[in-house]
């Protein structure tokens, strides 16, 4: 807005405008105005109705997707052999890994807190200072614990995982409970001792208290199924009323249940909106804490819960964007520069937030063209994914970013900084493997027009034909099955191209030399690697993968 001349006798009246680019999608006319005065530092709004013309070039018509540089199909032994669950195997690296970033095992943290990298003040590399706990990562790291110790079949070492969860149920709750929380429960990181954060930082993230919650709610209820009490999940994990200083549940998502419809800051921690993932993850949490609330008698919380539910439902529709042939990752104020509207962030909704109820699950049209058109988004940014295959010429993955715009470098910003990052190419290769399963379980896949593109891309030789059912029997669905899992394997085979002899995995890593860059040994690459394990071990029916994983316990500062 600017000032573009006076106006009538003497100029008693100033003429302001503005002149912007409009082509995003449906904007027809300006309601109104509403900007404060620098000066006078008085609200002044005004009335508009001015149609919205269009001028200028006309919007940019969606490109095809590209034709695959490579067609990968079914299974690789080599990728087997990498996560294999034998002693001293990169995925048992992973896993070790992971536990050396849960206090106690770090120097200063709380029994269940998790460090976000070992990167910062206390470590050999000191940038970024990755020093916290983040609520959203803790969460995330400790969704895999509660795999690991719902699969164990060990008592001393189930008994161990046990622990590690309850800690982090505690600690959830002191971070709760801390007085001072600038944003209330949406506040995102904490210190390792679980002492509050208050520089300046993205605050509110809404997706914290939702994910924290799915992570104990499960942990509830495996504990019940393994003959846990119930009088300790009140205690614990779930009646924040009553104990309020030890149950967080509750809590988080009364809070959920308030907030979904309030903007937050996003995962990425860049930009206030609304966005597709954390809404996503809100309404997991709903769906199971309504189930678990009605458990633990709570009807009164299970009715807020439930009608929270039915009411965020209808608030999924306005994500879809036709033209664009993709779920926006966000409505709201946008990132600079961010145009693509493409965002990683779209297949971790559905990973961490699909409810298992038939709403935006794997095989959903929209999601799967998501998918697409976000994978594919990342091949031009970034030069590693040029080389299409390994030194043996088993086919190689898209190396994948957070969006194509990214201008993070892992330390700083810079213009095209961004590069790909472990975790979300795990989660690629987690939702390939997970679109398989659910295609596997309903025995049967229906293309439309909206997911006909993604078989093009991930599975041409099965040349799916719009408006057809492939049941599990016909060569096309098997053929289409490989070419998902073929790329499942493909993204691993990525991770496992760029990723050190150590294991060691850090944030992202270059997309000219494939070195690892940004912060060191972040917890959310190991766990994004493991699940995507979980994931391949589930379309295999290796039932015992994560057991056998689990039974190998981890070491901890417990056992001295
Ligand atoms: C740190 C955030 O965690 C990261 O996600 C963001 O991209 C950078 N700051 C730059 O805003
Ligand atoms: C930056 C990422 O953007 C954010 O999602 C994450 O929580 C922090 N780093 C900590 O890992």
């Amino acid at each position: 807005m600017s000032y573009w001349g006076g106006i009538g006798n003497g100029l008693l009246w100033e003429y302001w405008g503005t002149l912007t680019p409009v082509y995003i999608d449906g904007i027809t006319s300006l309601l109104n105005i509403t900007y404060v005065s620098v000066d006078t530092k008085k609200t002044y709004a005004q009335i508009l109705n001015l149609p919205v013309q269009s001028s200028g070039s006309a919007p940019p018509s969606l490109a095809a997707p590209p034709a695959p540089q490579v067609t990968p199909k079914g299974f690789g032994q080599d990728v087997t052999n990498f996560l294999s669950t034998s002693q001293g195997s990169m995925i048992g690296l992973a896993f070790a890994r992971l536990f050396q970033n849960i206090g106690p095992n770090i120097a200063g943290a709380a029994p269940g807190a998790v460090v976000a990298a070992q990167s910062g003040p206390d470590y050999p590399q000191l940038l970024p200072n990755y020093e916290f706990s983040w609520v959203r990562d803790s969460a995330l790291v400790m969704s895999v614990v509660q795999n690991l110790y719902s699969a164990s079949t060990k008592q001393g070492t189930k008994k161990k995982y046990e622990q590690v969860l309850f800690n982090y149920a505690t600690s959830r709750a002191t971070q709760q409970d801390y007085p001072g929380l600038q944003t209330g429960l949406g506040e995102p990181k904490f210190y390792l001792n679980q002492t509050l954060f208050t520089g300046p930082w993205a605050r509110p993230q809404n997706d914290g208290p939702a994910l924290a919650a799915i992570t104990l709610i499960e942990f509830a209820t495996q504990f019940l199924a393994a003959g846990g009490n119930v009088s300790v999940v009140q205690q614990y994990i779930y009646d924040s009323t009553t104990f309020p200083s030890t149950a967080s549940v509750q809590r988080d998502l009364l809070y959920t249940a308030a907030n979904w419809a309030s903007t937050s800051y996003d995962l990425w921690e860049e930009v206030t909106s609304s966005q597709f993932f954390t809404r996503m993850v809100q309404r997991r949490a709903l769906v199971l804490g309504s189930a678990l609330a009605t458990r633990m008698g709570d009807s009164a919380t299970a009715l807020t819960l439930a009608s929270a539910v039915t009411a965020i439902n209808p608030s999924f529709a306005q994500f879809w964007s036709a033209s664009r042939s993709s779920l926006l990752y966000e409505y709201g104020q946008v990132l600079g520069g961010k145009t693509s509207y493409l965002d990683t962030s779209v297949i971790l909704a559905i990973l961490h937030g699909y409810a298992d109820d038939g709403f935006y699950g794997p095989t959903n049209e929209q999601v799967l063209s998501s998918a697409l058109r976000i994978a594919t988004s990342f091949i031009s940014v970034y030069p590693v994914n040029n080389i299409t295959t390994d030194s043996a010429g088993r086919p190689l993955g898209i190396a994948i970013g957070r969006y194509p715009e990214d201008a993070y470098n892992g330390t700083g910003t810079q213009a095209g900084g961004g590069n790909p990052w472990y975790l979300t190419t795990a989660a690629l290769a987690e939702f390939m493997y997970r679109v398989s399963k659910e295609y596997s379980s309903a025995e049967q896949i229906v293309v439309s027009s909206v997911s006909k593109p993604f078989f093009d891309f991930f599975a041409p030789s099965a040349k799916l034909v719009t408006g057809q059912t492939y049941i599990q029997s016909t060569k096309q669905f098997r053929q289409a099955i490989n070419g998902i899992n073929g790329w499942g394997d493909a993204f691993v085979r990525t991770i496992k191209q760029y990723m050190p002899a150590s294991g060691a995995l850090s944030e992202q890593f270059n997309k000219k030399t494939g070195q690892p860059q940004g912060a060191a040994d972040l917890s959310w690459s190991y766990a994004a690697l493991l699940t995507a394990a979980f994931a391949r071990a589930d379309v295999q029916g290796q039932t015992l993968y994560v057991t056998n994983l689990a039974n190998q316990g981890f070491v901890s500062n417990y056992d001295e």
